[in-house]
């Protein structure tokens, strides 16, 4: 039975699938289709540069479905496993929810950027969504009037914290994946660093997961029920 000490380095890699039980409905679920929409309607760059009327439309209401919605069993399971690694621990999300952060988790990354905050196109400042007026259809930039796009990493964009991101996956002896199909570069392909770099794989999804063949111990099920026995159980409590 695999444990954990305070020195074991730990690297965490969650999708869509862990917020699932907290009522967010995950991308590849919905019939190909995102809360009714075409991907490539609401979340390209061209999408944004063609109608940004409708692009902020769809995240307007995103940004609503994150407010109101709260973190799960599965979310407060990582925050107890980075009270026991420290700086041990890090934690990558390709979700944009902010359910991690307000489950209480410290050391995360959300490589596809946050529904919290948008980006001036003009002058590139960096805005709280909170402090914006999103009652205009497209929110104007407070410093120059340039228009403001949510920050989120769109299709056809570069993520976020990728040099980070390779050496912690170099550096960590334990990877751990959770609710994500392993479909969408270059998250999919983290396994196989973590994995040809030394370190243990584990992955924790309701379906088997496109990049299975890399996962050394798979648990297949809902996060929220199976995680918190799996972190009691490593950090042997
Ligand atoms: N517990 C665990 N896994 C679950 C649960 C659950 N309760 N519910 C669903 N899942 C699994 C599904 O079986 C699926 O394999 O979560 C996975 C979600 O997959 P996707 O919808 O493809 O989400 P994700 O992998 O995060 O997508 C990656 O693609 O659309 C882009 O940028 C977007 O960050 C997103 C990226």
């Amino acid at each position: 039975m695999l444990k954990f000490t305070p020195d074991t380095n730990v690297l965490v890699l969650t999708g869509a699938g862990i917020s699932a039980e907290s009522g967010i409905r995950t991308f590849r679920d919905s019939g190909g289709l995102w809360e009714n929409h075409r991907v490539e309607d609401v979340a390209t760059p061209e999408a944004f540069n063609s109608n940004p009327v409708k692009v902020w439309e769809f995240y307007r209401q995103r940004y609503q479905d994150s407010i109101s919605s709260k973190p799960n069993p599965a979310h407060f399971a990582l925050v107890k496993l980075e009270q026991f690694l420290g700086d041990n621990f890090l934690l990558v999300t390709q979700n944009v929810d902010c359910l991690h952060i307000k489950a209480g988790s410290k050391r995360v990354l959300e490589m596809h950027g946050s529904l919290a905050n948008c980006i001036c196109t003009k002058c590139h400042s960096k805005l709280a969504i909170k402090d914006i007026d999103l009652t205009q259809p497209i929110p104007l930039c407070p410093f120059c009037n340039g228009f403001l796009r949510p920050d989120i990493v769109w299709f056809g964009e570069i993520p976020h914290y990728l040099s980070i991101i390779d050496d912690a996956l170099r550096k960590c002896s334990v990877f751990i994946i959770v609710g994500t199909s392993g479909v969408v570069y270059p998250a999919a392909g983290f396994v196989l660093t973590a994995k040809l770099m030394g370190a243990k794989t584990i992955a924790i999804n309701l379906e088997k997961p496109d990049n299975l063949a890399y996962i050394d111990e798979f648990y297949q099920g809902k996060s929220g029920e199976i995680l918190p026995g799996l972190v009691a159980m490593w950090i042997g409590e």
